[in-house]
């Protein structure tokens, strides 16, 4: 059960009628919701089906009646912990994308700086056309999460994609959204002005965070791939970010939804790419790079152009594989400055501190997270996570089990302590 609380902007197209479902799934669910919807909207719906719905007064547009006061809009944008858009019509996406804002919902969007979750909804010419796919890449690059559109049955007679998300669906998302928020007070959330301890160390540094799996293409319907969620680069992200450090998150396939506020977002498949994309961040001059993403070490020798059919592989199918290269051991050295500063995390089921004292050595990396995804209190999948920090001079901190967002602060705090003291022993 959340707490969180929601805006849900309502834009103008037929699924507005499906947003009356949203809302009280939402409200069930037990988020707080707000709704605020443009003009043409509240010709698919009435305002006072929402006011019904949720309790609580629907704002119409900026000027008109009904709004007792004139900043009504500024105080929405305030309220809210998470901000849906559904239906969000082209006009809408290409109006955020642009920031413009010439009526509620718009100026809404752009007064609003926490997480945004958007469920577009449109013909499906609109929705393929160049200019709506571009708007979508710009938010997408901001870090907006979108949900949809899928396929079927279209307002406008034809069955193809354009077709908002079911509410389910968009609840699904936002129940994720808010749940990387949970924990957090709203002066502690990442786009805040208030901003935590570790402020003055990480604020204005350049981090590079790579999370996630790789996926290595066997033909075109499968590859290779192994269990990360990418949670914890995710976290790591997060928490860099509201401790002020300008944030390169470098993300395997994953179905999480990146923090808002980062600097850059950068979506790869292969550890090829993932590698690519690491030498870029660094040769654009990063201070820190953190490895949490599961590189995959093998991928198919020979990858297929058409799908393999199952009968030409047999009985016995042997997957010939051949080794990746490894970033932190082969792509860093390369492109290392000597200030930067390299985090490495070892995954290891036996023998964990030993086997990742020598993985720090063997890589060259400055400090290494190392946890064992099969004790207790740690794992694939589970909300707590068990790991420790070990640096030049062995082990830093030991964490309980706690969940990955309270690990990440931690792992940052315990290196922003690490690095003033290495400083204050340099010079003294
Ligand atoms: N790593 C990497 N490039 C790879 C594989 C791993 O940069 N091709 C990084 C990971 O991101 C992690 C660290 O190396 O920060 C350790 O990864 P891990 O899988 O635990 O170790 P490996 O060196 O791959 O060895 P093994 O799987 O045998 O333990």
């Amino acid at each position: 059960m959340t707490s969180a609380r929601v805006l849900l902007l309502v834009s103008g197209g037929i699924a507005a009628y499906k947003a009356c479902f949203l809302a009280r799934l939402l409200l069930q669910a037990g988020f707080s919701v707000k709704v605020a919807m443009t003009e043409a909207a509240s010709k698919f719906v009435t305002p006072l089906t929402f006011q019904a719905l949720t309790g609580n007064p629907v704002a119409t547009d900026l000027w008109g009646e009904g709004q007792s006061e004139a900043l009504d809009h500024i105080e929405y944008a305030r309220w809210a912990d998470l901000a849906i858009v559904a239906p969000a019509t082209a006009n809408t996406m290409a109006k955020a994308a642009h920031g413009i804002a010439d009526d509620l919902v718009s100026t809404l969007l752009l007064a609003f700086p926490g997480p945004l979750l958007m469920a577009p909804a449109m013909n499906d010419n609109m929705w393929k056309h160049t200019a709506t796919q571009a708007n979508l890449e710009t938010l997408h690059q901001r870090g907006v999460a979108t949900v949809g559109p899928g396929e079927g049955w279209l307002a406008c007679g034809t069955n193809s994609q354009g077709r908002m998300s079911e509410p389910e669906d968009i609840l699904a998302a936002a129940l994720e959204m808010a749940g990387s928020l949970e924990g957090l007070r709203p002066d502690q959330h990442p786009w805040s002005e208030t901003r935590t301890e570790n402020q003055g160390f990480w604020a204005g540094k350049r981090v590079l965070i790579t999370a996630g799996p790789t996926h290595e293409i066997i033909d075109p319907v499968r590859y290779v791939a192994n269990r990360s969620s990418g949670a914890m680069g995710f976290a790591l992200a997060s928490s860099a970010v509201k401790a002020g450090a300008k944030v390169h998150l470098v993300l395997g396939p994953t179905h999480l939804i990146a923090p808002r506020g980062l600097e850059h977002l950068e979506n790869v498949e292969s550890a090829k790419e993932m590698a690519d994309a690491v030498a870029a961040g660094l040769a654009q001059g990063a201070d820190w790079l953190f490895m949490s993403a599961a590189v995959a070490d093998f991928s198919p020798a020979e990858p297929a152009a058409e799908k393999i059919k199952k009968e030409a592989l047999g009985d016995n199918w042997a997957l010939a594989l051949k080794p990746n290269s490894d970033i932190l051991a082969e792509v860093v050295p390369v492109h290392r400055r000597p200030e930067l500063k390299v985090v490495g995390f070892a995954l290891e089921t036996e023998d964990v501190l030993a086997r990742a004292k020598a993985k720090r050595q063997a890589k060259q990396m400055d400090y290494i997270v190392a946890n064992n995804p099969t004790s207790e209190g740690a794992g694939f999948g589970m909300v707590n996570h068990q790991a420790t920090l070990l640096g030049e001079k062995g082990v830093i901190w030991q964490s309980e089990s706690i969940p990955k967002s309270e690990l990440a602060s931690g792992i940052l705090k315990n290196l922003a302590e690490t690095e003033k003291d290495i400083h204050h022993d340099s010079r003294g």
